[in-house]
């Protein structure tokens, strides 16, 4: 869908996540012919640069994380699109001259790619100064908070100054084709949906793996932990999509009403249905508090934990979720476990045979749904399962395989003013409230998370989670 001009200012514009994500998904934009020309960029930092530094600064970072082999003439051209002005978030260089840059007639959104304790001092800023009004838009990064308390100031922050229709929070996570896909294949098909409850349904699990460890950012993490990383906005969110009830209209409120309604459903887990993890030195490489620069620390890695929703379709239904760090695959999947059939009418034929529904977010975005046939030949009445690929390359054909970044989609959703993919400030809150007495419990308690080996599937307890109720983990394994 084509988007009308518009001015799009990222502060923190020579930062990390602008050179990785923001501005090479904005490039591939532009490539897919969705840029408008008269539309701009305009970097905004502390740094003292013109337009010209800016656009070698951006070539370069096109060069290293953009993913495409771009023309050199495109490459010009989307540049020449781009404008840089120094701006200091904490004084008054370089407002006034960004008051003048922007133009009011067309779409404004300001990007606030900094870090949280700035969020304030920008939206203060751009109200002071006369430079956002009320059509503009601002964009916030997670982490927002790091608890209830913190979020709830910050969210006062912004709605000192911006409505609530005019602030979006990202979560990338939102912005994946797959989570996307789950919305469609739940509302729009008949047949998944009557099923769709803890009649049927006897479990659900996500899955959320990395192999990468925390790298430079351990000082972050270090404070966050993949509780407040990972399950507060990633999992959750993914939780709501997978639970909530069909929202009359996809349109933003309706959309994150029923999400809302979720999280407030969902059980605090207790003590023994969480298991948290830390990722321990191997031979070679280093272990999570030496990549922490921190040898005390109690920071989990990894966690999974088994939670349930209290309301009409969910009630008595476990879902497992579990996230964690140098484990042995890249792998995020979500899995719906029907239950057993009732009973058997084939002699002989003693096992357990149920549907699995697979969905699969990444590495490879598809779909599988584990279905009970007969074995072919004169065998007699033997079952097997086989499994329903729906893997979408494969059904689709390659063109169809859409490397759409997360993040390029939620951009462009902020120009043509969509918030359905983007969190509202109360189920930001919600989370939260859900998050803080786990993690608080941990503190009361002094609990320390198991170490596990680099390149395994976790701490054994994770196994054990699902193994002492008669189940076993999906996915990796
Ligand atoms: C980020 C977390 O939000 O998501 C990282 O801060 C994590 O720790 C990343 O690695 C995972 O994102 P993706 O898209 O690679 O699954």
């Amino acid at each position: 869908i084509p988007v009308e001009d518009f001015d799009l200012v990222i502060f923190g514009g020579t930062g990390d996540l602008a050179r990785r994500k923001i501005l090479p998904g904005l490039f591939r934009r532009f490539l897919a012919g969705q840029m408008p020309k008269g539309a701009r960029i305009i970097g905004a930092a502390r740094s003292e640069l013109d337009d010209a530094g800016y656009r070698k600064m951006v070539d370069e970072a096109i060069g290293e994380f953009g993913g495409v082999d771009a023309k050199r003439a495109d490459l010009d051209a989307f540049l020449a699109q781009l404008h840089y002005i120094t701006v200091d978030a904490r004084g008054t260089d370089g407002w006034s001259e960004l008051h003048d840059l922007i133009r009011f007639d067309l779409v404004n959104a300001f990007y606030f790619s900094v870090a949280p304790s700035l969020f304030g001092d920008l939206a203060e800023r751009l109200h002071d100064y006369k430079i956002a009004d009320d059509d503009s838009r601002i964009v916030v990064e997670k982490p927002f908070g790091r608890d209830l308390e913190t979020a709830q100031a910050l969210n006062n922050t912004l709605a000192q100054h911006f409505d609530e229709t005019q602030i979006y929070r990202i979560d990338h996570y939102l912005g994946k084709e797959t989570v996307q896909n789950l919305m469609a294949v739940r509302f729009g098909n008949l047949l998944f949906e009557p099923l769709w409850n803890n009649h049927y349904i006897d479990h659900i699990q996500i899955t959320v793996a990395e192999t990468v460890g925390v790298e430079g950012r351990g000082a972050y993490y270090d404070q966050a932990g993949a509780m407040r990383d990972m399950v507060q906005n990633h999992l959750m969110q993914l939780l709501c999509l997978i639970a909530m009830e069909a929202p009359s209209v996809f349109d933003a409120d309706a959309v994150r009403d029923e999400k809302l309604k979720v999280i407030r459903a969902l059980q605090e887990p207790a003590p023994h249905h969480i298991v948290r993890g830390q990722y321990d030195a191997s031979k070679t490489a280093p272990g999570y508090r030496e990549e922490a620069g921190n040898p005390q620390s109690h920071t989990e890695s990894f966690i999974a934990l088994r939670c349930e929703i209290a309301n009409w379709r969910w009630a008595g239904v476990p879902f497992y979720l579990r996230t964690g760090k140098k484990l042995k695959a890249r792998s995020s999947e979500i899995t719906v476990v029907y239950k057993d059939i009732g009973h058997s009418i084939f002699p002989g034929d003693e096992k357990r045979h149920r549907n699995i529904l697979r969905i699969q977010l990444q590495p490879n975005e598809g779909m599988e749904l584990q279905v009970t046939i007969k074995e072919p030949g004169p065998g007699g009445m033997r079952l097997i399962d086989v499994p329903l690929d729906m893997t979408f390359a494969e059904a689709l054909g390659p063109d169809a395989e859409d490397s759409t970044d997360a993040y390029e989609r939620l951009i462009m959703d902020v120009i043509r003013g969509n918030q359905t993919l983007f969190m509202r400030g109360d189920e930001v809150e919600a989370a939260w409230r859900w998050t803080d007495p786990i993690i608080e419990g941990w503190q009361r308690r002094g609990d320390v998370p198991k170490l596990y080996d680099q390149g395994t599937t976790g701490p054994e307890d994770a196994l054990m989670l699902l193994h002492r109720e008669g189940r076993r983990w999906q996915g990796i394994k």
